[in-house]
């Protein structure tokens, strides 16, 4: 299958000496054509990419800045896209931002993207020094390893449908008038029919965070299915998690982030993950913001569950509103319509 490289210049062209080096072992005996130039991106729909971005010192690349721009102006630019991303920086920052912002922004254009799809490569690469470790080869060889394996996932994958998904729903809403709850209530119901659904709340008092346990640790409690603490992790949302065929999660905007129950829920994942990748598995989202900052939320569940936990990151994963009053979101111009076509999205991508 032939692919699209887009690859908008650095600033200063010895900041892509790197990344065409790691690009050309990636890419050796793939189809591909390069897109360099913002104004070089049309007719990309239905296309495979990777989306490579030299970063250089202090994080800035203005042909990145005009493709960045496209791709949020024209909301159907990547529609029925599937994509990889490499983030190659000059420093140990901006990598990381950089990815997020770009897969958002790729993501509300219409694509989809692949779970871990993102290769990072900071300054000195010491991002590796692990990965390097245990292929037995220096840092650049760890950086041009992860690089060729993101191409040929990119290639190969699949996200399976199922006639009967399964769907996980996460939230940890305390109030009867929640909006994010609220909204998703109207989702169920054109769901329900086609779908089984589990729903769990995930309030005050029921779930720890993460208590940081050394590496062997995690690794002998996920390997029995649980994790240090046990609890309603263990016993309900490990089992539903391995079940489902997508998981959706309620996330009310706090301190333009995600809520405490939500951000403890992902990090205690962790121990499950040491034992199984959730390419097969979609994450969803409901963003609802009292007055703005959707986009922060949006991009932490792309940062947190597909670029780091592994899940697949369907086209449009999340729908996004503004409304603070409990009760104000359902009654949002247009809503009605926006939620319609969420659920029939959730049913394409992973129905038949
Ligand atoms: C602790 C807390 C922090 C919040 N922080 C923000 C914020 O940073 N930005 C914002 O736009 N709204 C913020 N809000 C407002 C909520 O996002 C908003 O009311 C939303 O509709 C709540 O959804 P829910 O009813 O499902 O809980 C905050 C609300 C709470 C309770």
């Amino acid at each position: 299958m032939s692919l699209i490289l887009i690859y908008p210049s650095a600033d200063d062209p010895q900041d892509n000496q790197r990344l065409d080096e790691v690009l050309a072992h990636a890419l050796a005996g793939v189809e591909h054509r390069t897109a360099k130039h913002a104004t070089e991106l049309s007719g990309l729909q239905g296309q495979t990419l990777l989306f490579a971005v030299p970063l250089g010192k202090y994080g800035v690349n203005l042909e990145y800045l005009s493709m960045l721009r496209r791709l949020r102006a024209q909301p159907d630019l990547l529609e029925g896209c599937l994509a990889g991303i490499i983030v190659d920086g000059g420093s140990d920052l901006y990598t990381k931002s950089t990815a997020a912002e770009l897969g958002f922004a790729m993501n509300m254009a219409g694509c989809a993207l692949i779970g871990r799809p993102l290769v990072e490569a900071t300054g000195y690469l010491t991002n590796f020094r692990i990965q390097a470790k245990n292929l037995g080869t220096d840092l650049g060889g760890a950086y041009k390893a992860a690089a060729a394996e993101l191409v040929l996932r990119l290639q190969t994958f699949r996200f399976p449908k199922k006639q009967r998904p399964e769907i996980l729903v996460l939230h940890a809403s305390g109030h009867a008038a929640s909006n994010t709850m609220n909204l998703w209530n109207r989702v169920r119901r054109k769901l329900e029919k086609r779908c089984k659904i589990t729903e769990i709340g995930l309030r005050n008092g029921t779930l720890f965070d993460c208590s940081g346990c050394p590496y062997t640790v995690c690794l002998h409690f996920g390997e029995k299915g649980s994790c240090f603490y046990g609890g309603v992790m263990r016993d309900e949302v490990y089992p539903a998690v391995c079940r489902a065929d997508a998981i959706v999660l309620l996330c009310p905007n706090y301190n333009d982030a995600l809520s405490a129950n939500l951000t403890a829920f992902i990090n205690r994942l962790t121990s499950l993950f040491r034992q199984t990748r959730f390419y097969d598995k979609a994450v969803f989202g409901i963003v609802v913001s009292g007055y703005s900052g959707s986009d922060t939320v949006a991009r932490q569940v792309i940062s947190a569950m597909n670029m780091n936990k592994s899940f697949y990151l369907p086209s449009r994963f999340a729908v996004l509103e503004t409304a603070n009053n409990p009760g104000e979101a359902v009654a949002l111009p247009g809503v009605t319509d926006r939620l319609d076509d969420f659920a029939q999205h959730i049913l394409d991508t992973l129905t038949p």
